[in-house]
């Protein structure tokens, strides 16, 4: 399986299936690449409703004829614009796909769609946990720290994709805190530098993670780990 951070929160797995989470291209002032450099995309995850996670959806599921797993919300409004294949599920829930199996994970955030400047439900935020091809990955979605994540290690996650930026998710020290609970064997930091109000080190929060012996990779955007 290789995984790809394209930028921001959007993650590219390519194994059996090729998945992407949260696709967000258009306006992404951190994209690696662009929607034509992508593979074929069988599913496209959206972990909650914001424009930095549904981001372009409509356009790379209809282009590709992509499955897109969502919450049960985000699911209805993506029927309403035309997508025919919409798997929902809830938070929770885990679905075997035949070639991976999708579990929706808690995550302290919001979730609302905005579109014409109306606010559209978007039920509730998630994390996922992808297993595929014997490997376990789990992307935090948009999340603050909650006890919640002890439940994870069960889960034998080979790799921890956590939020560092700060303000609308956890920081360096909660992500610190939430990988010990995670007990990766691997973590990525995501969602940071792509605005000010973001603004990390991703260094800093690697080496944290490196002193209690788990393995943490920066990658710029467009860079890929094998796993
Ligand atoms: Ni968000
Ligand atoms: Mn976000």
């Amino acid at each position: 399986m290789r995984v790809t951070f394209v930028g921001h929160a959007t993650v590219l797995i390519e194994g059996s299936k090729n998945i992407l989470i949260d696709p967000f291209f258009n306006g992404n002032p951190a994209a690696a690449m662009k929607i034509e450099d992508l593979p074929k995309i069988d599913y496209i995850v959206v972990t909650h409703g914001h424009g930095d996670h549904i981001g372009d959806t409509i356009e790379i599921a209809k282009k590709h004829g992509s499955t897109v797993i969502s919450n049960f919300e985000i699911g209805l409004y993506l029927e309403k614009k035309g997508i025919d294949k919409v798997h929902t599920m809830h938070i929770g829930g885990r679905f075997d796909f035949g070639d991976m199996k999708i579990k929706l994970t808690p995550a302290l955030h919001g979730s609302s769609i905005i579109e014409d400047g109306e606010i559209i439900y978007g039920g509730n935020p998630a994390g996922v946990v992808i297993e595929m091809d014997h490997r376990t990955v789990y992307h935090a979605g948009d999340t603050g720290l909650t006890k919640d994540m002890e439940l994870l290690a069960n889960d034998y996650i080979d790799l921890a994709m956590v939020p560092i930026g700060g303000n609308y998710t956890m920081d360096i020290e909660d992500a610190f805190v939430a990988t010990k609970m995670i007990q990766p064997q691997m973590v990525i930091p995501i969602h940071y530098n792509t605005w000010p109000l973001i603004k990390a080190d991703p260094e800093k929060f690697c080496q944290k993670v490196s002193e209690i012996g788990i393995r943490c990779r920066v990658l710029k955007p467009g860079e890929s780990v094998e796993l």
